[in-house]
């Protein structure tokens, strides 16, 4: 089985990155998480750091914009990486990464694309669009990146029925919970592919 180097680029709470790294050490993907990256210090990466996985801040604002390059594409080639996944990570990556590692840097998105996507589209305001539309559906989908947000080929998807009631919150953690396990089910059928 192909086993991926994995980067993962972060900006919040990190439960979709943990729950990769969780099923990667059960077993159930053969990749391995080998670096964290996030644009400010955010909580998600108390978890990695506390296992070892080498994390690292790279914030725009306090860099030229070469050092800022610079130290992404280092660390990328230390650790060896062939995956980088978007763990709810806010920032767009830059389009030299996105170029360099095309093909091989997936999202999760936590609405069905290709519709409630693109700037803004974040968070709450994800599921807050999907409410106030009345769609029949939701759920989270994986799709490649490219130098558009949100616009990539999708990898997998998964549907859920809103019901009478719903309420952003109780979509979103709906939502989040199947993320949990699509995540990692997308990057095992990148490795059945390169198997
Ligand atoms: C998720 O809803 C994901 O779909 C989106 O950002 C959120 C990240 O959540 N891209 P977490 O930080 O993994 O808990």
């Amino acid at each position: 089985m192909k086993s991926f180097n994995i980067a993962a680029y972060i900006s919040g709470s990190g439960s979709n990155l943990k729950s990769v790294i969780q099923n990667s050490f059960k077993g159930v993907i053969a990749s391995k998480v080998k670096l964290v990256i996030a644009d400010k210090h955010a909580s998600g990466l108390d978890y990695p750091a506390s296992l070892g996985i080498e994390t690292a801040v790279i914030s725009r604002a306090e860099l030229t914009r070469s050092e800022f390059l610079k130290m992404q594409s280092e660390l990328l080639k230390k650790h060896k990486i062939d995956l980088i996944i978007l763990a709810g990570f806010l920032k767009k990556l830059p389009d030299e990464i996105v170029s360099e590692y095309k093909g091989r840097i997936i999202n999760i998105h936590p609405a069905l694309l290709p519709k409630f996507g693109g700037k803004g589209m974040h968070g709450m305001n994800v599921h807050k669009a999907v409410i106030e539309a009345k769609e029949e559906f939701s759920g989270p989908t994986v799709h490649f990146v490219d130098e558009i947000y949100d616009s990539g080929e999708i990898l997998l998807q998964r549907k859920i029925r809103i019901t009478a009631g719903e309420t952003p919150e109780s979509l979103q953690k709906k939502v989040l919970e199947i993320e949990h396990t699509i995540y990692t089910e997308a990057i095992k059928l990148l490795e059945e592919k390169e198997s």
